[in-house]
């Protein structure tokens, strides 16, 4: 009789052994399938989250909350992104959030390289103040929270964005951000992008 608890405890015991060794297991298997997606991703948007390419956007210090909302749109095909078609079928969210969390945590690109054009640069900043940019991205371009950050992302990919926002906004991208891009011709928005990309 006594010695019953004490089986039911080392039973339990061992369930419990079973139990975290499973979860570790599959805590390592989920970590390798997400490091395989940061790989799948680096071909694109670089192995530190800076693209080459000047039509795809950097990723490194996005803030992560505008990183999951865009993942979930991307996913949904909310927003349209065809290179990225069918990559995140089926990926649930706590992997979405990791990707997110990764991809804040790197350090963010520094100004674009290429020549400052000063006047172009100096239109893109005038621009930005008095249509109140900065009073979403902040005074630095860095974003918070679902708001992106805009200094040292690519100058093309930035102008082919902030058309896309005034003229053919999806339906699950904010509303406020389009409105806010009305009645700013091609050539403005140009400065801006220039602007933006060489932010210091
Ligand atoms: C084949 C190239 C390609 C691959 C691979 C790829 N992307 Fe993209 N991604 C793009 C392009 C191009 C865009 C921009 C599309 C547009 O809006 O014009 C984009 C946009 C994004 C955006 C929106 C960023 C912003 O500033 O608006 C996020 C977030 C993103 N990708 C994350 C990922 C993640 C995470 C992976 C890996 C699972 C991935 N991408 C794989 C090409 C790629
Ligand atoms: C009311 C807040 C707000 C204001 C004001 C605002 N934005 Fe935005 N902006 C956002 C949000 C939120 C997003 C993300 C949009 C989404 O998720 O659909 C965004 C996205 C963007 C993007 C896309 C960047 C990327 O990486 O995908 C650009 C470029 C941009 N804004 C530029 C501007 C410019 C230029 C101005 C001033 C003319 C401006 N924004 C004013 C909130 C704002």
């Amino acid at each position: 009789m006594p010695r019953r608890p004490e089986r039911a405890l080392a039973a339990a015991r061992f369930c419990g052994v079973l139990a975290s060794v499973a979860l570790a297991w599959f805590a390592s298997a989920a970590q390798a399938q997400s490091a395989e997606r940061l790989a799948q991703c680096a071909v694109c948007h670089g192995a530190k989250g800076i693209s080459v390419s000047p039509q795809i956007p950097s990723l490194a210090a996005q803030p992560k909350i505008f990183v999951e909302n865009q993942l979930v749109l991307i996913r949904e095909g909310l927003r349209e992104v065809p290179s990225m078609k069918g990559m995140l079928d089926g990926v649930p969210d706590t992997e979405l959030s990791a990707l997110a969390s990764h991809f804040q945590a790197l350090p963010a690109p520094g100004p674009a390289t290429g020549p400052v054009q000063a006047d172009r640069f100096q239109r893109g900043k005038d621009l930005a103040r008095v249509a109140l940019c900065g009073t979403c991205h902040l005074p630095d371009y860095s974003g918070r929270q679902q708001i992106p950050r805009l200094a040292g992302q690519h100058e093309a990919f930035l102008f082919d964005t902030m058309k896309q926002f005034r003229d053919h906004a999806g339906p699950g991208r904010d509303t406020i951000m389009s409105a806010s891009l009305l009645g700013i011709n091609d050539a403005q928005l140009a400065d801006l992008a220039h602007y933006f990309a060489h932010f210091r």
